[in-house]
């Protein structure tokens, strides 16, 4: 590949190298901020999942430029930055830096220290796992990540502060805009220019910080480390809030696993189902199967319940044709019947048809 191709083929990586930025992420910050106004009155940032560090970047020009214009009028104090990640970043002027996994439980309180007597006016993540093309696993850790930079902000974040995330526009996305509208009342999707359409990247713009009332910050979130979480301590809001964002109770069983029937050593025993289904489309042709039963059909016949039970299940024409001959010589009144089971067949066949196409 010539030493070019990538210049021509992205614009942005090309800018980004002309304009001195450390990768081309810092566009979708900028211009998130165009569409946002993230930096107004903004002093004090945590940039978590930071690495290279062209958000830190962004947040050093724009907190700067701030700090000049509260200069202007009056005293003022100068800006903090604390920037946070797995890998080990380059030394970034008035940055701080840390190297840890947000979702560990220390690294959370290492950033949290950093606030002792104050409070952030805007935490970002644009953290994203190295993905695997599973996409449940991917996007379940980046619901991982997203949860754990909530939790964080929680912590640090000023009544009234801004929380900027990096999010995948997936399956339930709307349920996770709903679970962040209970801390922020502005709530809002944004996918800039620069963020490339074959990405199913998008980030949540959450405006002016408000937890329910009574929520008190914790740290008993279920990590992706091993850490025991006793969720019993949370009460009240505190116990439904959190914790339940994106994953729910990790410590139930996972409904897409398959488990041995004698599960924790209890034996198994078999139970009927609580409520058996009250109107089921298939009633009718079992009805008509057992009344032809009764009448002693099946002795008179080539067929039997498994075979019109097949039939209907594959649609099979030609078998239905052939058990209709044989049944409209048998049974009065037969052409009423069978028609009902043709059409359930039918019907059976276009679903079949329906799944394929899914
Ligand atoms: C898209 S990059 C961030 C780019 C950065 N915003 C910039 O402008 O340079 C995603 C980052 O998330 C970091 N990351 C992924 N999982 C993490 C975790 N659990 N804790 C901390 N950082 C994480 C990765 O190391 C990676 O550097």
């Amino acid at each position: 590949m010539g030493k070019t191709s990538k210049d021509k083929r992205d614009i942005y990586y090309r800018k980004a190298k002309e304009e001195g930025w450390r990768a081309r992420s810092a566009f979708k910050l900028l211009q998130i901020d165009s569409e946002c106004h993230i930096f107004e009155g903004v002093s004090k940032a945590v940039d978590l999942c930071a690495a290279p560090g062209s958000w830190s970047q962004v947040l050093a020009r724009k907190l700067n430029e701030n700090y000049k214009q509260a200069l202007e009028k009056g005293p003022a104090s100068p800006p903090k930055i604390v920037a946070v990640d797995l890998q080990a970043m380059a030394p970034l002027e008035g940055v701080i830096q840390l190297q840890g996994d947000i979702t560990n439980i220390s690294t959370a309180k290492q950033i949290i220290e950093h606030f002792d007597n104050t409070q952030a006016d805007l935490v970002v993540c644009d953290g994203a796992p190295d993905v695997t093309g599973l996409h449940d696993m991917d996007i379940f850790i980046q619901s991982q990540l997203l949860l754990a930079a909530l939790n964080i902000a929680t912590h640090i974040l000023k009544k009234g502060g801004t929380f900027v995330a990096k999010i995948f526009r997936a399956k339930d996305v709307t349920f996770l805009y709903a679970q962040l509208r209970i801390f922020f009342p502005y709530v809002y999707c944004t996918k800039p220019s620069s963020s490339r359409n074959s990405s199913i990247e998008a980030f949540v713009v959450c405006k002016y910080y408000s937890p329910p009332e009574d929520y008190e910050p914790n740290m008993l979130n279920p990590w992706l480390t091993d850490e025991p979480c006793n969720f019993k301590q949370l009460t009240g809001v505190n116990r439904v809030i959190v914790p339940f964002v994106v994953c729910g109770d990790l410590t139930q069983p996972d409904s897409d696993t398959n488990y041995p029937l004698n599960f924790e050593e209890k034996e198994y025993e078999y139970h009927e189902p609580v409520q058996a289904p009250i109107a089921p489309p298939y009633e009718e042709a079992i009805l008509r199967s057992k009344r032809r039963a009764d009448k002693n059909v099946s002795d008179q016949s080539d067929f039997n319940d498994t075979d019109i039970e097949a039939a209907i299940e594959h649609g099979n024409e030609s078998l239905i044709s052939k058990f209709k001959q044989t049944l409209c010589s048998t049974i009065d009144n037969s052409e009423n019947d069978l028609s009902t089971i043709e059409n359930s067949a039918q019907i059976k066949g276009n679903e079949n048809q329906t799944d394929i196409d899914t």
